[in-house]
């Protein structure tokens, strides 16, 4: 029998089921073995975007059959808004060296792609060997700079996403499915 989609109401709007657990395991796993492949004899430093990718990044990191290393970066968030600013600041930086480092961020979710632009300009002065994205979710209508994403778990439409990672103003990252926002007649 199908089961009743589930429904979350966060901050007093409501929330449906868009990926269950079973279906983002399994993709995550997918881009930790294709990870795996690609990057063969290397020692790759993932670099997780914070808050968002903490979930993201933890599933991937399990998937991945190399030794590598990890670092974190924290850029400033959406606050308590469902649209981007389109300002991007640095809030927390990158302790490890990346000169001559396979680097690959680590993202929850690729909007406007601003983020992205900030931190591959900011990565380049270290001088790393090479630089590749891996983004949980695309926005791809939304995006609006130019930007290639190498691994890429999910395109979804423009509408404001939670759960597994993301948030509302800090609240929703706990959940274990990704949820879409109710938008009667979008979806
Ligand atoms: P961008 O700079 O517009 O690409 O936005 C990237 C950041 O915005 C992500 O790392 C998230 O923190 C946040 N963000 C974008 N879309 C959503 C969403 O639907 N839900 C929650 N956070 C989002």
């Amino acid at each position: 029998m199908p089961q009743p989609t589930k429904h979350v109401v966060v901050k007093g709007e409501r929330f449906r089921v868009h990926l269950s657990r079973d279906e983002l395991r399994l993709r995550v796993a997918e881009l930790g073995q294709q990870i795996t492949r690609d990057y063969a004899g290397k020692k790759p430093i993932f670099i997780g975007v914070l808050n968002g990718a903490i979930m993201f990044m933890s599933d991937l990191l399990r998937a991945v059959d190399l030794d590598c290393e990890i670092d974190f970066i924290k850029l400033s968030s959406y606050g308590a808004e469902k649209v981007s600013s389109g300002n991007v600041t640095k809030l927390k930086g990158i302790d490890a060296d990346l000169k001559d480092r396979h680097v690959i961020f680590v993202e929850d979710i690729v909007d406007t792609g601003l983020s992205m632009q900030f931190l591959m300009d900011l990565v380049q002065e270290s001088n790393p060997a090479s630089v590749a994205v891996a983004t949980l979710l695309h926005k791809h209508e939304a995006t609006r700079v130019p930007l290639t994403l190498d691994y890429v778990g999910y395109r979804i439409p423009n509408q404001f996403v939670i759960g597994y990672g993301l948030d509302w103003g800090q609240i929703g990252r706990n959940l274990p499915e990704l949820y879409i926002l109710d938008e009667p007649g979008k979806n």
